[in-house]
């Protein structure tokens, strides 16, 4: 029988610097942990974090460091032809060839966007079997899906992203696909459980039955999560961890990678 062609993980929202990247990042080795193949596809060929995060790890192999587990990876830049119409149909092709590059030899495509409304970004969410959307702990971010009223935390209106994200959804069944799973995770959480924290979880839990996503835990702010991307490493490839932050920074990556339920 043939093989089934690879589950695409979209990993997008409209805003910069909300944590993609870094979390895109943790979901392709948690996936690899989990003796997964991943390949990659990187939309934001200008900053290329996720790309040159992967460079990274293969230059700490190459320099010696311990082998860890690599997924094949490609950068898929915006065409830059002068007609909207040539430039639709080159962004089209291009991620099409990734794609097809990638997608009978591998269980997962994980494709990171770049924080801007692009083209590309929007093929990419109409082809995710799951779309992970990253959000700050903060009413402005919240916006990012819709605007809520500040007492009852009613949906007042739809944001464009979640019209999108619809239209995205409605491609989808249209052409017999089954329905997108759409993940909102709260990163860079504050370690208090602070006042702010609560209500912007109240106001999830309201916007997630209305908007139709499923909100799950996510990552804290820790330094970990940064501080290895020059070696390309996660604190998932950490031979010894020891400090208590580091094992729950460990198991918050496992957590998050295991409520995606994309693995058996
Ligand atoms: N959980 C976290 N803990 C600590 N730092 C984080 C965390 N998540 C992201 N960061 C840091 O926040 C900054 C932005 O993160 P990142 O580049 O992943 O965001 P992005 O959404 O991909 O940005 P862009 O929209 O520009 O592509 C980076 O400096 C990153 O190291
Ligand atoms: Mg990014």
């Amino acid at each position: 029988m043939d093989k089934k062609d690879a589950h695409i993980i979209v990993v997008g929202n409209e805003k910069g610097g909300t944590g993609k990247s870094t979390l895109a990042m943790h979901i392709i080795v948690g996936l690899l942990d989990k003796a997964k193949k991943v390949a990659v596809i990187d939309l934001d060929a200008r900053q290329k974090s996720v790309a040159r995060y992967l460079q990274n790890r293969q230059t700490f192999m190459a320099n010696g460091g311990t082998k860890v587990a690599m997924p094949a990876f490609k950068v898929v830049g915006q065409s830059t032809a002068s007609l909207v119409k040539d430039r639709e149909v080159e962004d089209q092709q291009s991620l099409q060839e990734g794609l097809d590059e990638f997608k009978r030899d591998v269980d997962f495509i994980v494709i990171d966007c770049p924080g801007n409304d692009t083209y590309l970004s929007r093929l990419a969410h109409a082809l995710a079997d799951t779309l992970v959307t990253p959000l700050n702990d903060s009413f402005i971010d919240l916006d990012l899906l819709g605007e809520v009223s500040a007492d009852s935390f009613q949906v007042k209106k739809l944001s464009f992203y979640t019209e999108m994200v619809w239209d995205s959804r409605k491609f989808r069944s249209a052409s017999g696909k089954p329905p997108m799973d759409w993940v909102v995770v709260r990163t860079r959480l504050a370690s208090l459980d602070s006042r702010n924290n609560k209500r912007v979880h109240s106001a999830l839990e309201s916007l997630q039955k209305r908007i139709m996503f499923r909100y799950v835990p996510g990552l804290y702010e820790r330094v970990i999560y940064k501080e290895l991307f020059p070696s390309g490493l996660t604190v998932l490839d950490l031979e010894k961890v020891n400090s208590l932050s580091h094992v729950a920074a460990r198991q918050e990556v496992r957590s998050l990678v295991d409520s995606l339920n994309v693995v058996e």
